[in-house]
Formats: structure tokens, sequence, C-alpha cells
């Protein structure tokens, strides 16, 4: 038992989990094996089969609704879709969102894929040597410097090609998504710097992409992505083509007025993770190719204001209102408030001291505030008798310990559920482990199951 002051985290209900095969549900490992799961490597994501083990264990059944707030690529909901489930997904990140709904779009018109396939077999040598022929074409005016860092000249202009010969093609809307899923999944195979996650590094050189062409790579993803919707066809249950799902681009703090008030069966879902990813920052080399940012000014107006703060240490300090714990929060949660503050008031001292000065007094605040409107909102839809299950990682900025599993599920009391349980699925963080600069906290990552009786 531990004891944060007057409050005690751990409830009587947590649970330990050893399930061997357990340890990578977290992580998209499993995902990146599975057919229509791996055409985006989101590495967010978590594994499907965290999802298909949820779903057996709590008896949802073909008829039912599985929801996911934070739906990112879609592994809740196509996880769903092939087992016959209905689902509901809400993901605030424009990008992401697409990325979803193509993976959900089982109904590709392979006849007009082959076709467009072969248009840019055939168009692509001519319209190359047209293209840099033309009167005062720059392939540097055609793309943010980032881009232009990532690959040589010639792939660059390959790369136009490829976007204009898309953008203008009239594709029904099933195929047209499913080929701008393709082109983003090359970006990054063929990247002649290390594109890798976490970071975009320009000036390294990744040598597995030395001898990759834009369209020899172009055409293997296509007609292996193909394939790829023929075999989940195949393992899906039968029916799984009258399951129906409502997926959304926004913002899943409120869904009042769009998912009715006790209509969800199940959900399961994995938030951002306080002091982690930085969604929008991690998306920029797709934002950038596709036009959908120009630079980071555009990414930080358009994208990140509209996800819920994580990561985001580049905190307006006057922002009195978002980083001061809502009333309501104090209402249904009092200990918890006084917990979270005092974490907040350390974090503030420490950052008079520390390297960085990093704004996590302030995160941790408008982290919880935020998540203590999705734990509302989930509770609002939920039928009785039902669970949400709630994947994620606790962490130590400054090496003071947040543990937002726990916090999660007494949140989860503070708003109305009966009952919850906590599942450790790994221990992370240890690939630090031997760097003097940080802090020595064991890490972990948990699932959190809130019972609504
Ligand atoms: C941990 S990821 C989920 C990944 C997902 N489970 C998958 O397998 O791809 C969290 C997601 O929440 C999204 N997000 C952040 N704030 C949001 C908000 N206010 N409403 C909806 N989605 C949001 C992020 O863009 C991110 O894609």
């Amino acid at each position: 038992m531990e004891n944060f002051g007057q409050f005690n985290l751990f409830s009587d209900a947590e649970r330990i989990s050893n399930v061997e095969d357990a340890k990578n549900w977290g992580t998209f490992k499993d995902s990146l094996r599975s057919p229509v799961h791996k055409w985006f490597t989101y590495p967010a994501g978590f594994s499907y089969k965290a999802v298909t083990h949820s779903i057996e264990r709590h008896n949802i059944k073909p008829g039912m609704v599985i929801y996911d707030p934070f739906m990112g690529s879609g592994t809740t909901n196509v996880t769903a879709k092939s087992l016959g489930i209905d689902s509901i997904g809400v993901e605030a990140h424009p990008f992401v969102y697409k990325i979803a709904k193509a993976k959900l779009e089982w109904n590709v018109n392979k006849l007009e894929a082959l076709l467009f396939i072969d248009k840019v077999n055939q168009c692509f040598k001519s319209t190359n040597s047209q293209i840099t022929s033309s009167v005062g074409f720059q392939i540097d005016k055609c793309f943010p410097e980032l881009i232009l860092k990532c690959y040589p000249e010639e792939t660059l202009i390959e790369l136009h090609t490829l976007k204009s010969l898309y953008q203008n093609e009239d594709l029904a809307q099933p195929t047209k998504e499913f080929f701008y899923v393709v082109i983003t999944a090359l970006l990054r195979k063929i990247s002649s710097a290390a594109t890798g996650w976490p970071y975009i590094a320009p000036k390294k050189v990744k040598t597995t992409s030395a001898e990759k062409n834009v369209l020899i790579e172009f055409s293997k993803l296509s007609y292996a992505m193909l394939e790829d919707l023929e075999k989940i066809k195949i393992s899906s249950v039968v029916g799984y083509e009258n399951s129906k799902h409502l997926i959304l681009n926004s913002d899943s703090r409120n869904t009042v007025g769009v998912i009715q008030n006790e209509s969800i069966d199940h959900v399961f879902t994995s938030p951002p993770y306080l002091n982690n990813f930085d969604y929008s920052d991690r998306t920029r080399l797709e934002l950038y190719f596709w036009g959908e940012a120009n630079n980071w000014g555009e990414i930080s107006h358009n994208i990140r204001t509209k996800l819920i703060t994580s990561a985001t240490t580049q905190i307006l300090r006057g922002d009195t209102e978002k980083y001061t714990l809502t009333d309501d929060f104090r209402k249904d949660c009092p200990k918890l408030a006084s917990f979270i503050q005092t974490s907040s008031n350390t974090l503030g001292e420490l950052r008079k001291v520390k390297g960085g000065k990093k704004s996590y007094d302030l995160m941790v605040i408008g982290y919880f505030n935020d998540m203590h409107k999705i734990v509302r909102d989930v509770f609002r839809v939920l039928k009785s008798n039902s669970q949400a299950l709630f994947v994620l990682g606790d962490s130590a900025p400054y090496g003071v310990h947040i543990p937002t599993d726990k916090l999660i599920g007494e949140i989860g009391l503070g708003v109305g559920f009966n009952n919850y349980q906590m599942e450790i699925l790994r221990k992370r963080g240890d690939k630090w482990k031997n760097n003097p600069q940080r802090h020595g906290v064991s890490l972990q990552e948990s699932i959190i199951i809130l019972e609504k009786k």
C-alpha cells in the first residue's frame, strides 16, 4: 500500500495480471503483423488482441456497440468490424481520423484500384520528364523544408508526380481513401532520412531506403494492401458487412448530441499518456506532404489545439482558466483534486531549479481536467452493467510520480462508476535506466476496468 498524504491511491479492487501475451497489448507490435491494422504504423496504437480479448471476456456480441473515444488509427473499430460488432469512434486529429476511416472501408473496387495502379505506371515516366522540363518548375516550391530534407530530388519529383496523379484522378470514395493510405504509408518507407518514430532526423541517412523507387514501392504496397482486404474479409465473422461504424473527427470530451445517453455496451480505449506523445508533432511528415499544414504554426493552430493536453509542455502560462482544476472536478473528486494540486505545486517548485523549465505543473492540471471530462462522458453514454477499459501508462515528470492509471480509476468512482480493477500489462521506461539524467521511478502500462452497475 502506498500513501500520498491523506489519500490512499490503491483500491481494494486492484488486481495484477501476468498473462504473458498481454505484455505487448499496450503497443502496436501485434497490429503491425495483422492485415489492415498494419496499414499505418501508428506508434500510439495498441494491440488488436487486447480488443478481441476484452470483447470475448465481456461477452460483447453482434448487435451491440463498442465505443473508442480516442480512436486513433481505428484498432478498436476495425477489430469490432471483423467480429460483426457495431462501433463508434471519435478522433480529434484530422489526419489520423482519415487513416481510420480508410481502414474501415473494405469495399474498395478492385478493378478500379488496379486500373489506377496501371495508369500510374503508364503515366509515370513521361509525366516525370514533362514536369521537370516544364518552364519554371521548381520542386523546392512544392513541399515544406522538412520534406525536401528527407528525400533526394529525384524521389521528390516522383512523389510530387504521384501526389498530382492521385489528386487529379476521379476515383470512387473508398478507392480514393484507400490510395490516400497507400501513398501515406509509402512516405516513411522510401525516405532516405531517418523518419522512424518518434523523431525525424533529416541528417541521419537510412541505408535501407537507398535502393527504393517510388513507382515500384507504390505498386508493391498497393497490391499487398488489396490482398489484405481479401484476407481480413475471409477471416472476419459472417455478417461483418452488416455491422455499422460511426466515426467522427471531433472532440471526445463532450459527445452530448452525438452519442445518446446509455447507448453503448462497451468502451475500449487508450487516451494520450501524460507527458508522452505529441501526436501533431509526430505526424509532421504526413501533414506537410499532403499540404494539410505548411509550418509548425499551422500544426499548432489547426491540430494541437484540438487535442487534449498530454505531451504539450509548450504551455501559455497565462491561460489560467485551462490550468486550474475545474469546479466540477473538485466536486466529483475532492481527495484527488488535492493530490493533483499538491503534485502540481511540487512540479512548480522543481521547475524553478530544473533544466528546461518545463511547465509540467500546468500540464498535469490541464490533463486531469480533460480526463475528468472524458471519464464523465463515457459514464453518461454507457449502459448499465457494462465496462469501460482504458489502456494507459503512468509517468514521472521531473521524477514526481503521477499514477495516471490509478487516478483514472478513482476519477471513475468520482463520476459514478461503482468499481474499478487495474491490471498491469508491463513495466516500461527500462530503455533509459542507465541514463543518469533520468528519474529512477519505475513506470508501468496498465488496463483500468471501470464498472458501471
Ligand atoms: C493513444 S492514441 C490511440 C491509438 C489507438 N488506440 C490506435 O490503436 O490507433 C490517442 C489518440 O487520441 C487522440 N486525441 C487526443 N485528444 C483527443 C480528443 N480531445 N478527442 C478525441 N481524440 C483525441 C490523439 O490524436 C490520438 O490519436
